[in-house]
């Protein structure tokens, strides 16, 4: 039996975290549940109070989707300049939440988070270093996650139920990794006209990419390329082989970019090798910095993405993939 069976007990909450107010709009529109926004406010020394409307619901009893986004964000105050809020105060502000939620009693509660952070780091690539995803799971099932609904997180390839933070002590919290891949793929063949282009995926632990857009953009040919991270800032790709990619349309796949070093160095080996036009399709545009400009300096000509960090490339809403999941599942 489906965990929520009266429409009428599913309520849609929207955090601030960056976007998290529109796509929780867009979901509830789409779904036709009602949108409730909690109200939040940082203090200068950066401590978080929310608070739930309880004059317009009662929590207890109710099915909360609660809709929170975890990326970084520049904010725009009246008193002072533009400041930086770090992915780890809107990872607070969502641990807060929960508890409170949960505190209310709510029946259920189902947590989406359309960009994950810190869903990088999810095993000890050098010994003594913390396992991010498993410290977050840890905290959102001891504060009464029932489930957690992302997008193409760095964390798990595959589409689907998985164990967010599993490891072999630790049993994680239940999960669902939506994919934006076919939805930017679709965008890529009916609005630039591409077809059966050359994939280059930089990432080679992305290879699951390839199976789900097959279908739609028929690729000529899927080249995986193998990297290894120097610095947070420098990368660099490992065992490329030279491939003719002359007068040939590439499009480069990858779930984000953050300093945009990976994928300005895939497009450099692209053009290097004679591609004509290369275009990124990516999920998430964190941008950080000079990110954009590497990109285009290093001869990217289009970038597709979603708006799960919106950015001036944001051409693919994921409310619409997200509500589709959730009708999926949850009705
Ligand atoms: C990581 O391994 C991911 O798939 C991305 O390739 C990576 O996070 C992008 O980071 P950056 O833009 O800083 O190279």
């Amino acid at each position: 039996m489906h965990i929520c069976s009266k429409l009428e007990n599913i309520f849609i909450f929207a955090g601030s975290g960056l976007n998290s107010r529109q796509i929780a709009q867009n979901i509830a529109g789409i779904m036709g549940l009602p949108y409730i926004e909690l109200s939040t406010r940082v203090f200068p020394d950066s401590e978080i109070l929310v608070r739930i409307p309880v004059e317009k619901v009662d929590v207890k009893e109710k099915h909360i989707i609660y809709v929170q986004s975890t990326a970084p964000k520049w904010e725009t105050k009246r008193t002072t300049q533009s400041m930086w809020i770090p992915q780890s105060q809107s990872l607070m502000e969502l641990f807060l939440t929960l508890d409170t939620i949960k505190e209310k009693k709510a029946k259920t509660i189902d947590v989406v988070i359309p960009y994950l952070a810190h869903a990088r780091q999810d095993k000890e690539f050098r010994k003594g270093e913390v396992v991010s995803t498993r410290a977050i799971a840890k905290i959102l099932k001891c504060l009464g996650a029932d489930r957690i609904f992302t997008v193409d997180i760095h964390a798990h390839r595959e589409t689907g139920w998985f164990f967010f933070g599993q490891t072999k002590d630790f049993p994680g919290v239940k999960a669902y990794n939506i994919t934006a891949a076919r939805a930017l793929a679709e965008y890529v063949r009916d609005n630039l006209k591409i077809q059966s282009p050359i994939v280059i995926i930089p990432d080679e632990g992305h290879r699951p990419i390839a199976e789900k857009i097959k279908d739609i953009l028929e690729p000529e040919d899927v080249v995986f390329l193998y990297k290894k991270r120097l610095s947070p800032t420098e990368v660099k790709l490992l065992h490329v082989k030279k491939i003719d990619l002359k007068g040939k349309n590439v499009v480069i796949f990858d779930d984000m970019i953050s300093t945009g070093r990976t994928i300005a160095k895939a497009a450099m080996f692209a053009k290097k090798n004679g591609a004509k036009n290369v275009v990124v399709a990516v999920t998430h545009t964190l941008y950080i910095k000079d990110a954009r400009s590497t990109l285009l300096k290093a001869g990217v000509d289009r970038i597709v993405a979603t708006d799960t960090v919106p950015s001036e490339d944001s051409v693919v809403p994921i409310a619409p993939i997200i509500a589709k999941a959730l009708r999926e599942i949850i009705f």
